[in-house]
């Protein structure tokens, strides 16, 4: 049985100031249609036959998001189980919660872990990959599918791929979460390494057991959270004291970076993802899966170009006019308007840090 598990409590910073604390980028519909969490439920629709996918797919969020995911999710047709976490505390303990929950509900729960911050052109690959990681989840292993990387992206984690196992998929040699910028340039110029797409598959009993020898305190906290946490209909909510103990970190810190060393308790293994995979993670990132005019310009809204070359222009409640720019990000909205050079979007982070604290 495959049981979709939805990520979809990040903040989303470096896509302020269309993303904002109270409704971040997965609730926000960000190139144009569905918004990224309402594309990320449906992925799972119309999967290969022969598995038993789960209807109500298991969404991790935090609580000031929980009554928008349900209602987006309503909305699109999908009736979700929500997992509303008490704290903040990053991927690792997210995806634990669920997985001890998914657990109860017999022990060969496969788990499928979405992100929701990504956009995904080709769905029919992005499952053929998925089924071919829950093959090797069936037979034990962790698995993530990894897409060929094109730049030296310092937000991914990047996958050595090992031994070939005839089928497409590898055995994870090694896994580096956001390596500096020198070493990902290695990485990419090197070609045996991949980009993590944060979509993971595996056994909710073999993650949860990865985790105890890994993680132990980890692993209590959030088994103490579900046993003392309390069900409310579609609507779980894990007990606060118990999880604020978990400590904050991510599945690819806890867990993935280590999978391929001697003391691993179980096989990673790498699945192949050639879907159109994009992180929406940053203005440059949605700039690439939009469509350009013959300048390389992206405008949407009320936009005027003059003699503009490669410019991003998004306009929510004001005319924006640019002339003459090249490599620039314009992002307006009602109350906050980002202006960008195109090398520099990756510090919107920490532009948003200095905002919260000085503002
Ligand atoms: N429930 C919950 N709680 N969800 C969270 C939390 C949390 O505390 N923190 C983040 N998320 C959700 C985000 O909303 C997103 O959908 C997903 O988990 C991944 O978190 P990100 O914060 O976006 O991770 P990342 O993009 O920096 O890195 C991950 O994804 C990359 C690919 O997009 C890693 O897995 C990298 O290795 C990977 O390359
Ligand atoms: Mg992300």
């Amino acid at each position: 049985r495959l049981i979709p598990v939805v990520l979809a409590g990040g903040s989303g910073t470096r896509l302020w100031p269309m993303s904002r604390e109270h409704y971040p980028k997965q609730l926000i519909d960000v190139i144009g249609c569905d918004t990224l969490l309402q594309a990320t439920v449906r992925r799972m629709d119309g999967f290969p036959e022969g598995w038993d996918v789960a209807d109500a797919p298991l969404v991790v969020c935090g609580a000031e998001h929980g009554f928008i995911i349900d209602e987006q999710l309503r909305a699109s047709g999908v009736t979700p189980h929500l997992i509303v976490e008490p704290a903040r505390r990053d991927t690792a303990p997210a995806l634990t919660l669920a997985a001890v929950l998914a657990s109860q509900h017999g022990s060969d729960a496969i788990l499928v872990v979405m992100p929701a911050d990504h956009a995904i052109a080709d769905v029919k690959a992005l499952q053929r990959a998925i089924e071919l990681a829950a093959r090797y989840a069936q037979q034990g292993a962790i698995a993530t599918l990894g897409v060929p990387p094109t730049r030296p992206d310092t937000g991914f984690g990047y996958v050595r791929i090992g031994e070939p196992l005839g089928d497409g998929a590898h055995r994870i040699e090694r896994f580096v979460e956001k390596p500096p910028a020198e070493l990902a340039v290695q990485y990419v110029a090197d070609g045996a390494y991949w980009w993590n797409s944060g979509i993971f598959v595996m056994r909710a009993t073999v993650w949860l057991d990865a985790l105890r020898k890994m993680r132990p305190e980890m692993h209590a906290a959030c088994l103490a959270a579900v046993a003392e946490g309390a069900a409310h209909g579609e609507r779980f909510d894990p007990a606060a004291s118990a999880f604020e103990r978990a400590p904050a970190d991510s599945i690819d810190y806890a867990v993935m970076e280590r999978l391929g060393g001697p003391d691993a308790p179980c096989a990673g293994i790498v699945v192949p993802l050639q879907a159109g995979w994009s992180d929406l993670g940053s203005w440059d990132a949605v700039w690439d899966a939009l469509s350009k005019d013959c300048d390389g310009n992206v405008a949407r809204g009320r936009v005027v170009l003059e003699g503009a070359t490669s410019t991003f222009v998004h306009a929510e409640s004001r005319l924006v006019a640019c002339v003459g720019t090249t490599d620039v990000v314009v992002v307006e909205t009602p109350d906050a308007v980002l202006v960008a050079d195109r090398a520099n979007v990756q510090r919107v982070k920490g532009l948003v840090a200095r905002i919260k604290a000085e503002h």
